[in-house]
């Protein structure tokens, strides 16, 4: 079977909630749009297909009609039998690194909410991205593709429908599926550790229709594992921490069944976007080999930030989406002590749980010539951050890839990280006697164990000869797409040949 798809001409659609540039919430919509453009780059034919929400702007990007009327079956038991969509194009556009990408466009699920996440109905609002997705597929004349790559638990049903509602279309039958896993911890709606034995979803059952409760209740992850032929996830480590206890969510002993199809595969950054020496964002170019321009970065910094310009001051920066994840209360407790102690400075970039929001305006009212705070999300600020800052704090509970640590290792901000998921796979602890290590990694989840490893960083970003040799190694890293997209290419073709000729 592999036989017939040569390495160069695959089909290779990828199915998720949000993809940048239009849509950016987390790192997911990062990855969608990168890695297919990796993919494109080597020789395939990877596209992408995202609901239209309101904030999607149909002139910038100058999207066409592709389908109109496509009519999706919702399962009910009573009316309407149906939702009626349009799926509108964008063409590749080059220089904005944009490969194909489909719309599912529905004036009452997608065009009338403001967000993206976190509605009553989302399970209707998901499903109905899956099913549409291939009744686009099935009505679609001038493309199919050989793998779809389902990103996460909103898309995840689409194997499941493939392999029982759809499975004798022909046309869908030969499409192979990966189930791309960028956070295990949220399976669905409902959640799914706490659930009687009544709501158990063993995956088994039909699919529930759109108006049936059920829907709300069937765990997505468990579905999209079960039935895909192949599954990832963004790291070699964290591919191996889902099948334990502690990061395994309640799934490790279906992933540890499953464990021949699945596998880790890094995730990449786009090295153009993210390069100091042409980065429109970054004020006063620089390159690895001369570091002196980003001491003017860091000037400007905290010119932007209203801090006090002071070039030996150590500046922390986190740049985040606040949630239990990231590892912020392990922050907490000791922040009030390092920034009266060491002559540091922190920029703090994100938004999420109201408990850290409420910290952080707090830390800066408290410490105003010592703490900044922009309570947003704004990427253009992120590379400002990482051309200007020292160090980023990552001290994750968990972190499935994590692509803060890639960012600013590229622009010279050395990244201090917990050893888990992603993170241990990219950041190698520094040695000061073997001259090695690319940042600072603890192990422990507690506070005392950041807390040595600010230290450390601290005191070798003191020695300035060898913090910008530390700087320079991170710099040289590769952590572009280029070879985890020839990882990726040869995951398809392993999941076309698990799926076989049907
Ligand atoms: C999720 C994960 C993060 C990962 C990203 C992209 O946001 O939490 O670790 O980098 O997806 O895969």
């Amino acid at each position: 079977m592999i036989g017939i798809f040569c390495k160069k001409n695959l089909k290779i659609l990828f199915v998720g909630a949000e993809a940048a540039p239009f849509v950016k919430i987390g790192g997911l919509s990062s990855v969608m749009k990168s890695l297919p453009k990796a993919l494109n780059e080597i020789g395939h034919d990877a596209r992408v297909m995202i609901p239209k929400y309101l904030s999607i702007d149909t002139e910038k990007y100058f999207l066409k009609m592709e389908h109109e009327g496509l009519e999706v079956p919702t399962g009910n038991s009573a009316e309407p039998d149906h939702l009626v969509c349009n799926v509108r194009r964008c063409d590749p556009i080059k220089e904005e690194g944009i490969v194909t990408t489909y719309f599912l466009e529905n004036q009452e699920y997608y065009e009338k909410r403001a967000n993206v996440y976190g509605y009553s109905d989302d399970p209707v609002r998901w499903a109905l991205l899956c099913r549409g997705v291939l009744e686009f597929i099935k009505k679609n004349r001038n493309w199919v593709p050989d793998v779809i790559v389902c990103a996460d638990w909103q898309s995840a049903l689409i194997p499941n429908f493939l392999k029982t509602t759809y499975s004798n279309i022909p046309k869908l039958t030969k499409i192979a599926t990966v189930f791309s896993i960028h956070n295990l911890y949220f399976q669905a709606m409902y959640d799914h550790r706490f659930v009687s034995e009544m709501d158990f979803d063993d995956g088994h059952s039909e699919i529930p229709g759109f108006d049936n409760p059920r829907l709300t209740k069937i765990n997505w992850m468990r579905r999209g594992i079960m039935y895909a032929d192949a599954i990832n996830t963004v790291s070699p480590t964290y591919a191996k921490e889902i099948m334990t206890k502690n990061y395994g969510e309640l799934l490790d002993e279906l992933l540890r069944e499953r464990r021949s199809v699945l596998s880790g595969i890094l995730n990449g950054i786009d090295y153009d976007l993210w390069n100091p020496e042409k980065n429109p964002h970054v004020a006063f170019p620089y390159y690895a080999r001369n570091l002196s321009a980003r001491a003017k970065n860091k000037a400007s910094l905290q010119g932007q930030f209203n801090l006090p310009i002071k070039k030996d001051a150590f500046i922390m920066a986190i740049v985040c989406r606040f949630t239990k994840q990231k590892g912020l209360d392990l922050l907490m407790p000791i922040l009030d002590l390092i920034l009266q102690e060491l002559p540091a400075q922190l920029v703090i970039v994100g938004e999420g749980d109201s408990e850290y929001m409420h910290f952080f305006h707090n830390l800066e009212t408290k410490y105003p010539d010592k703490v900044a705070v922009h309570l947003k999300f704004d990427s253009v600020l992120a590379h400002k951050i990482f051309a200007g800052a020292d160090v980023v704090l990552v001290p994750s509970k968990f972190e499935p890839c994590g692509l803060v640590q890639l960012e600013a290792m590229r622009m010279g901000t050395i990244p201090i990280v917990r050893k888990t998921g992603g993170l241990a796979d990219s950041v190698e602890d520094y040695s000061p006697e073997k001259q090695t290590g690319t940042g600072f990694v603890f192990e422990k989840f507690d506070s005392s164990s950041l807390m040595i490893a600010i230290i450390r960083a601290f005191e070798n970003f003191r020695d300035r000869e060898r913090w910008q040799e530390l700087q320079k190694r991170a710099m040289s890293k590769d952590f572009s797409w280029e070879s985890s997209a020839e990882k990726y290419v040869k995951l398809f073709l392993q999941a076309i040949a698990i799926h076989g000729p049907k």
